[in-house]
């Protein structure tokens, strides 16, 4: 029996800048990228070339079966320098938005997905209170040059996870993250100090919450001001769970992670779920996954059901629609990314069934690409790439899934 979604549910994959346009030469991580010492595995180089690919890329998606794009625009292209606004860069988004509603895919538009200019980081990105207003400016050049073609808006990809990071790599002692050592190669690189840097995948995370949430609430006020469609966050929710003894530092978790965000967007017009795994928390703190678990490139485990208990958290806490804005698995073998998200996609349609408002599924990732400090070894595309000659091929689950798209249906 065919299980079908709703009318006008969004199927699509998801991108983001640095991930696959290549030459980000004026963003941060570029720059930690290629810093001695740097604590990614290889350097971002050429990415999928999406930049000048992604009018091919986009036909692709939509011949595949998908009706959804959501990808980011790079600020550090767009503000370069403090102030100073490369409309070139803009003109080049103006296109590749007009390019989606061209093959008939609807645009959807993150306006920062985890890299800034150098010189925000720099001056210590989202740790200080400046990046509020510095971030309203910006979406304030790019929801004017681009809104009356963007068709949903993201204002910041998974706002929360600094926060979840730097809690992760404190471990058991609360309040010890410092900073890596590796910054001071890139201070020197970038005419900064090491006190000062602050990278979004790298930063003292606590020190992020309240710019970030605030950030939010004035670019969205922004952005409903530009843009035609509806105007949200996403956040990275992991599906935290207790193991007897461990309920309240899950508790203590799922507060400053997933709950706090949630209470803060309120109102909005949806909330952008991105869903990988679950997290078990022990009497100790996090308990690694059972020997016996099948795990991720990543080294997540393999538990597609995170996704709907996420949904149902989301919906319950921020009381919005929700837009499966990211879910997927790095993996070499097809068959489990088929096998994870057709256990995911079940997990939607129960949480429809129960009469929660979900309004899409975007699928991460269109295509296999760097995979921030993994560098391109996880492989979470759709579609193959072969770097050296930037050839795109669809793999099976890209068939597989644009067929659900485009039934609107799960067999
Ligand atoms: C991020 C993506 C990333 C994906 C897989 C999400 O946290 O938004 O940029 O590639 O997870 O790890």
């Amino acid at each position: 029996m065919a299980a079908k979604f709703p009318d006008r549910f969004l199927w699509g994959t998801a991108t983001a800048a640095h991930q696959v346009e290549g030459g980000n030469t004026a963003s941060d991580l570029w720059l930690f990228e290629m810093a001695p010492g740097s604590a990614f595995a290889e350097p971002s180089g050429d990415a999928c070339d999406h930049y000048h690919r992604y009018a091919s890329d986009i036909a692709l998606l939509a011949g595949l079966g998908f009706s959804t794009y959501r990808f980011s625009i790079e600020w550090a292209r767009i503000e370069p320098e403090e102030g100073f606004f490369s409309n070139a860069a803009l003109d080049h988004y103006r296109r590749m938005v007009a390019a989606c509603h061209a093959a008939r895919v609807t645009p959807m538009v993150t306006f920062h997905h985890f890299t800034a200019p150098f010189w925000f980081t720099r001056d210590g990105g989202w740790e200080d209170a400046k990046s509020v207003d510095r971030f309203a400016r910006l979406c304030e050049r790019a929801g004017a040059a681009l809104g009356d073609l963007i068709s949903y808006a993201c204002t910041i990809n998974e706002a929360n996870i600094p926060v979840m990071l730097t809690l992760m790599r404190e471990g058991a002692n609360p309040g010890s993250w410092q900073r890596p050592k590796s910054f001071a190669a890139a201070a020197r690189l970038c005419g900064g100090t090491p006190e000062r840097l602050a990278p979004y995948l790298l930063c003292n995370g606590h020190a992020t919450v309240a710019n970030l949430i605030a950030a939010h609430r004035k670019s969205y006020g922004i952005l409903k001001s530009h843009v035609k469609g509806p105007v949200g966050i996403t956040l990275s929710l992991n599906d935290f769970q207790a193991e007897p003894g461990g309920e309240a530092l899950r508790d203590m978790a799922d507060r400053i992670i997933n709950v706090q965000f949630l209470e803060a967007l309120r109102g909005d017009d949806f909330v952008g779920v991105q869903t990988y795994t679950r997290a078990k928390f022990g009497a100790k703190g996090l308990v690694p996954p059972a020997n016996s678990a099948e795990r991720t490139q990543m080294g997540y485990e393999f538990y597609p059901q995170a996704l709907e208990a996420t949904i149902r958290q989301a919906a319950r806490i921020s009381g919005c629609p929700v837009i499966v804005t990211e879910n997927g698995i790095g993996t070499e073998d097809d068959s489990r990314r088929i096998a994870y998200t057709q256990a995911a996609l079940e997990g939607v349609l129960r949480c429809l069934r129960d009469g929660i408002d979900v309004r899409g599924y975007i699928h991460w990732s269109l295509m296999d690409n760097y995979e921030w400090l993994e560098g391109y070894r996880p492989k979470f595309g759709l579609v193959e790439v072969n770097r050296a000659t930037q050839a795109r091929k669809p793999k099976p689950s890209a068939y597989w899934l644009g067929a659900i798209a485009s039934k609107n249906a799960l067999n």
